[in-house]
């Protein structure tokens, strides 16, 4: 595995490569990233990861510094992935030029998560943008875990980057129920069976809740009575309303963003 930090050079090594997969991750890696990266290990030639923690996608200051940092044990997991490259660029490198405050993107961006993060997609699209032009990979593996930023980077890549796919892989959970996030490193015991109990909660009542939506009121007192303040958005989606063109067959999921003491955590169910 080479590691990289100079986007020059890496521009340099890949140049032949023809069918390269990426896998953009933020670090504190957990089998949801690995989940990915062995998908693109098994679909492409060689996989690039890279590890970047993207400050101008967070909303405060205390989030970003707060953010899980595993640099040394991500670097030992990857090894034994055996993946081809790891890219670990410093903030210079990516924004020489400052922020793309002309990215455009799909007006999903003011929905669910973006109606509470503003500028947050376009940060995330932004740096991936970056991404995809110094890699130029054939594939950009993303997981289902981060649904809205999924469909939101599928309508940018479509439109701007003709050579590259995006595959969206699906999410992988915890024994317990929960979903594999670098934020569960922030959780402690009490709150992850708490974060248990409220997607046992969801899986349970998905169906009830897609037939009848009033029954959100009722299940966002049941998630509240187990400690939460504050639910951001809970709501029932057909997912292919989050992307166009619209497709016939209605999928519907629940999502949720809510506050676990300090922690975001999201979910779709
Ligand atoms: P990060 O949170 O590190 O996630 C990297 C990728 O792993 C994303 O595509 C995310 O959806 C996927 N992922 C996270 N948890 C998952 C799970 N439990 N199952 C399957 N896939 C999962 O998302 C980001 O970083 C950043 O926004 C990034 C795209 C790298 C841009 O900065």
């Amino acid at each position: 595995m080479k590691i990289i930090k100079d986007k020059n050079k890496l521009k340099q090594l890949l140049h032949n490569e023809k069918n390269l997969g990426f896998v953009p991750t933020m670090g504190g890696l957990h089998k949801g990233h690995l989940s990915l990266i062995k998908r693109s290990i098994y679909e492409c030639e060689k996989t690039i990861v890279s590890i970047f923690i993207n400050k101008p996608q967070f909303n405060n200051r205390k989030d970003f510094y707060k953010y899980p940092r595993f640099i040394n044990r991500d670097i030992k997991t990857l090894k034994k992935m055996k993946i081809n490259y790891l890219f670990l660029p410093k903030d210079r490198q990516i924004y020489f030029d400052g922020k793309n405050r002309n990215i455009k993107i799909s007006p999903l961006e003011k929905k669910l998560c973006g109606k509470f993060r503003p500028g947050h997609f376009k940060a995330v699209v932004d740096v991936v943008d970056r991404f995809i032009k110094i890699i130029e990979p054939k594939r950009i593996y993303l997981g289902e875990k981060d649904m809205q930023q999924l469909k939101i980077i599928e309508n940018f890549v479509k439109k701007n980057h003709k050579g590259t796919k995006v595959v969206g892989c699906k999410t992988i959970r915890e024994k317990n129920g929960i979903a594999c996030s670098s934020r569960n490193f922030l959780l402690s015991n009490e709150e992850k069976l708490t974060a248990s109990k409220i997607y046992k909660l969801l899986y349970l009542k998905k169906k009830i809740l897609i037939k009848n939506k009033s029954y959100l009121r009722k299940i966002k007192n049941k998630i509240k009575n187990l400690g939460i303040k504050e639910i951001e958005y809970l709501k029932v989606i057909n997912v292919n309303k989050l992307t166009k063109p619209y497709l016939k067959n209605n999928k519907y999921k629940i999502f949720i963003a809510y506050y676990l003491g300090k922690v975001r955590l999201i979910d779709n169910i």
